[in-house]
């Protein structure tokens, strides 16, 4: 099957598609929901031998991202009238991000993830995203075969960590790690005045674009304030901003039920010390504490290996691992000692 992006028309051998790649609509949200639930539900089953009652264990991805980036969201539709596929793609500012992707079982293995994928693409060119990047499972040959069709590489892996926080009394830092010297304050970017946020995000972006240049969370930041999806927190000494954390809480967004998920955090690295991340990390538990979750989950990705070695010394435990996979410019700007916590799944 053939598809074409917005355009409907005849395939290369003069038949009318039967499968056709647009851009989401409004109406799609919940279906496209559905097909990522039962397409990864299949998935997980095939690979555990038993189904998740819940393949994201109620994170939610698709409405707010529709919302953030609509232009980066696609489905695959049969006849104009059943969507079998669907992917998200969002940038932030010079990376692309790709997935989720899924393609209903039913249907796999006839080009329809490619020709998403390759949509997918298409919106990272146009908006001049120059690294691309996704996450997949390292131990799935179909997977890797995918994406290398496209020219992703295969990376370092991701781990999912989490730790346990109720019935903790709460920890201020890892056992060894010496106390920062000025004092560090944390506050939510919620609290800000309307006109004072426009200067934190660019405070932001300074402490970004100097872990990836042109790399840009803004929208995220936005996007989770605007939907009160979670926070941003920002990690402050007088005024200085030394880092941050976007977190998601439960409710519609990624973070899964009775987890409190930080989806992106940096510590601004001329201020990276590792108490820095420690004492941050603590603050991120009090507040799960505050919010009433019974545990925090922070994703890390192991090229990043002082703050993966930092976060098993603050009690983190791997939940699971996907490998990180990318395409476009090359990875120098891999720092193994920059305190960064960053998921692109
Ligand atoms: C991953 C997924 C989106 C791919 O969609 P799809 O429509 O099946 O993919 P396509 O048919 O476009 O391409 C699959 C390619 O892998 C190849 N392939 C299939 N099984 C393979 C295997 N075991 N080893 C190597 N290659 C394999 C196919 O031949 C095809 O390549 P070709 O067109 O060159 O022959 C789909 O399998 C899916 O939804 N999986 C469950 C959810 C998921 O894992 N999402 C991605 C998370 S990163």
């Amino acid at each position: 099957m053939r598809a074409t992006v917005d355009r409907t028309g005849l395939d290369p051998q003069g038949r009318l598609p039967k499968v056709q790649v647009r851009r989401v609509r409004k109406g799609d949200l919940s279906k496209v929901k559905d097909v990522f639930e039962q397409t990864f539900g299949d998935f997980l089953e095939r690979q555990l031998g038993t189904r998740p009652r819940q393949a994201f264990s109620g994170a939610q991805y698709v409405h707010h991202r529709w919302l953030m980036e609509p232009w980066g969201c696609f489905v695959a539709e049969e006849d104009n009238a059943k969507i079998v596929g669907a992917a998200l793609a969002v940038t932030w500012g010079s990376l692309g991000l790709l997935g989720p992707v899924a393609v209903l079982t039913n249907y796999q293995n006839q080009t329809i993830g490619q020709q998403l994928i390759h949509a997918a693409q298409e919106f990272f060119d146009e908006n001049k995203a120059t690294l691309h990047g996704c996450v997949t499972y390292p131990t799935s040959p179909k997977h890797l075969f995918l994406y290398h069709k496209f020219g992703y590489r295969p990376k370092s892996l991701t781990c999912v960590m989490s730790r346990a926080i109720d019935r903790m009394p709460p920890r201020t830092a890892p056992a060894g790690a010496k106390a920062a010297k000025a004092p560090l304050a944390v506050r939510r970017f919620s609290t800000l005045e309307e006109t004072k946020k426009k200067a934190a995000l660019a405070r932001l972006h300074r402490i970004t674009n100097a872990v990836c240049r042109g790399l840009d969370l803004s929208k995220e930041v936005e996007i989770v304030d605007g939907l009160a999806l979670g926070d941003t927190l920002l990690l402050e000494r007088g005024r200085d901003v030394a880092g941050f954390a976007i977190y998601h809480t439960p409710g519609v967004s990624e973070a899964p039920t009775g987890a409190l998920y930080v989806k992106f955090l940096a510590i601004d690295p001329p201020q990276r010390k590792v108490e820095h991340l420690a004492e941050f990390v603590a603050a991120i538990e009090a507040l799960g504490q505050e919010v009433g979750v019974q545990r925090v989950i922070l994703p890390v990705y192991t090229r990043y290996w002082l703050a993966y070695s930092t976060l098993v010394q603050c009690g983190y435990q791997v939940d699971f691992t996907m490998i990180r996979m990318q395409r476009g410019k090359q990875e120098d700007y891999e720092d193994p000692t920059h305190l960064v916590l960053d998921d692109w799944r």
